[in-house]
């Protein structure tokens, strides 16, 4: 029998085609380009990417065309609230693509919350996210659904506000308009489908997600050694940032000092150094970390 191939569907183009092939390749998997351009297969594990529009990876992941896909969680939470059909699980955060879904207008519009919507026409490609918060709001406005291009809706007068992805604002203000409401936060997650796998398959996709926890909990890591005072100890960890139980082991020929190894998850800032500094602790040494499980 041939073995069973673990599919991934990531983003063909756009914000967050090239960042998703990061992480996989970060994650160890040794990426070949098909000739179409469409496809990667993975050299080292038996698992194929397929480049797909970012609309079609939530549909294609509920079919299990797809095992696993990355997709924005706008496009999913947009997908969850249209579909009656089955919509993939949001396995994990991937920590990149952040952006938001968010009401903006020209300058003219006078804004003081969500009210000032009322009775306006709003132009989006998130027709079913949008009548969420302006159900939630109590607000009634018409919604007028596009396939792209929002932007330019207020300027060809199609609607007085739109609702559109934001990351750098950069559209917005080429275009005019005023960030006025968050509506979603949004970044690239994991999802996985409902489809059964063979044993193999399954082992393939545990090490998968579990390799990408490791590549998102390196990110912005360190490890950071030092030796200190025994009696200092409390005081260091509760400078460490982000840090568990720190590993204390004993200094050659020394009863009063130590030597502490720490992971610490947040950034560890030159000020955080003068702190451990001023606690007794010398020697102190940041490394970055490379893989983490
Ligand atoms: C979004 C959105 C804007 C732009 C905003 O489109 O529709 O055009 O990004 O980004 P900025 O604030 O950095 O300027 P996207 O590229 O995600 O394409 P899509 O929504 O058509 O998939
Ligand atoms: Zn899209």
């Amino acid at each position: 029998m041939k073995p069973q191939r673990v599919h991934i569907a990531i983003q063909k183009n756009g914000r967050l085609a090239e960042q998703s092939l990061g992480l996989i390749r970060a994650a160890g998997f040794h990426l070949t380009k098909s000739a179409s351009d469409l496809a990667y297969s993975v050299e080292n594990a038996p698992i194929d990417l397929w480049c797909v529009r970012d609309d079609d990876i939530p549909t294609f992941v509920a079919d299990g065309v797809a095992d696993l896909g990355i997709v924005g969680r706008n496009v999913l939470a947009e997908r969850a609230l249209g579909a009656n059909a089955p919509i993939p699980a949001e396995i994990m955060p991937l920590g990149f693509g952040r952006c938001r879904l968010a009401i903006a207008a020209p300058e003219s519009l006078t804004y003081a919350g969500p009210g000032s919507l009322s009775g306006l026409r709003i132009a989006t490609t998130y027709p079913n996210l949008l009548a969420r918060f302006l159900a939630a709001e109590g607000v009634e406005a018409e919604i007028v659904t596009m396939r792209g291009a929002v932007e330019v809706a207020p300027r060809l007068k199609l609607a007085e506000a739109i609702c559109d992805l934001v990351s750098t604002g950069a559209t917005l203000e080429a275009n005019g308009l005023i960030e006025l409401q968050t509506v979603l936060e949004s970044e690239a997650v994991l999802v996985r489908g409902t489809r059964t796998l063979d044993e193999a398959s399954e082992r393939t996709v545990q090490s998968v997600v579990a390799r990408f926890r490791g590549v998102i909990a390196s990110q912005g890591a360190k490890y950071v050694m030092m030796n200190a005072p025994r009696a200092a100890l409390p005081e260091i960890s509760r400078i460490l940032p982000g840090a568990g139980a720190p590993t204390v082991t004993p200094l050659a020929g020394r009863d009063d000092a130590v030597a502490v190894h720490a992971v610490c998850q947040e950034s560890v800032f030159w000020e955080t150094l003068e702190a451990l500094k001023a606690a007794g602790a010398s020697s102190i040494l940041v490394l970055s970390i490379e893989k983490m499980m």
